[in-house]
């Protein structure tokens, strides 16, 4: 395929798990490029910036971004995400947060007598705006009435955008999707998010739509999560309902994400869902298993369908068989000897 990547191990755990992906994608495709980036809090501290000035420049030339974690307690979060992520998903009009919330075989859900067969969803996550859109600032910065204020930017053409692909991606798969919204106490912005998505639905008359307060959507998720398939919801409601998702699917560690720019106009970036996990960063104990899922989703945007679900069956496989595992999933295994068992089980 030959296909460039960026990489950007970042922060923390990101930096033992990236290598681990890199392993099984080397396994995998032999003819893929990899750029690694010293980008990140590191970089931060001795230059006062998290990327180069010319950074957005620079991964414009890739096919895809490779990313492990940003974020570490020596920065500020909010100066460290805008400093390196945030501004990459929003340039490269990454618009669309793909997040599968799959238990896999052999893994223990918190919920009592749920399976695989219970846990299988795919969230879409609008990428681009919403809570996460800037739009904000302080006054009277330390005096008794400072204020601050973030409003919340809803667009006609990123909830359209989102939809249309959370739509395609229903009507490949159980026909069902639900938006997950809060148009009872918002009287603008999800009022718009459920317009635009009932809408966009007109064009697919194939797929049921449902319409889901967030609220009782947390509820559903713990109480049905089995009448759940494909979900889309907004930048900040779909962050949250995805960390749920990752204690549903066993562990936050398995997560994975992909940052896409679906009309492949610019890169797009994979990157696990769990972060820089400070608590155990450095001691080989991270799970691999995010960041590898990652790379899988990474293969499928590239094109090479085959090899992601390669590399998808050795993620389950090992799952499964059980006796390779990080702490968080209940073994003793490090992070390499995960990612050494995900390729000795390629097959
Ligand atoms: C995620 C993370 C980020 C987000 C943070 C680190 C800004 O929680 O990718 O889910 O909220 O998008
Ligand atoms: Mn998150």
């Amino acid at each position: 395929m030959g296909a460039r990547i960026a990489v950007i191990p970042g922060d923390g755990v990101g930096k033992e798990v990236v290598p681990e992906g890199l392993k099984v994608l080397a396994a995998v495709d032999r003819t893929l490029e990899f750029r690694e980036l010293d980008w990140g809090s590191d970089r931060y501290g001795k230059t006062g910036e998290m990327m180069p000035a010319d950074a957005l420049a620079t991964l414009a030339g890739f096919d895809a971004i490779y990313l492990g974690a940003i974020g570490w307690p020596t920065v500020p979060d909010h100066v460290s995400l805008w400093g390196c992520l945030l501004p990459i998903r929003k340039a490269f009009e990454q618009y669309v947060n793909l997040r599968p919330v799959r238990l896999p075989p052999g893994i223990r859900s918190p919920l009592a007598g749920r399976g695989p067969r219970d846990i299988d969803m795919l969230f879409i996550r609008e990428n681009t705006e919403g809570e996460y859109s800037g739009t904000g600032g302080r006054v009277h910065v330390g005096h008794p009435h400072e204020i601050a204020v973030e409003t919340p930017v809803f667009t006609r053409l990123a909830i359209g955008r989102a939809a249309r692909y959370a739509f395609e991606r229903a009507q490949e798969r159980s026909h069902r999707l639900v938006s997950v919204t809060k148009s009872n106490a918002s009287r603008y912005t999800y009022v718009l998010w459920d317009e635009v998505v009932a809408e966009t639905g007109r064009d697919y008359p194939g797929v049921t739509v449902e319409r889901m307060h967030v609220d009782a959507m947390a509820a559903r998720m713990v109480l049905r999560p089995d009448s759940i398939d494909v979900v889309v919801g907004s930048n900040l409601f779909a962050d949250i309902l995805t960390d749920l998702g990752g204690a549903l699917q066993g562990s936050l560690g398995l997560c994975a994400s992909a940052n896409l720019n679906p009309d492949k106009r610019w890169p797009s970036m994979f990157e696990p869902v769990h972060g820089s996990a400070p608590d155990i960063a450095g001691k080989g104990r991270a799970n691999p298993i995010g960041a590898v899922w990652s790379a899988a989703l990474m293969l499928r945007h590239l094109g090479d369908e085959a090899s992601a679900a390669r590399v998808e069956r050795a993620i389950d496989a090992v799952c499964e068989d059980g006796s390779v595992l990080t702490g968080d999933l209940g073994g003793a295994a490090s992070t390499s000897e995960v990612g050494d068992a995900i390729v000795a089980t390629l097959s």
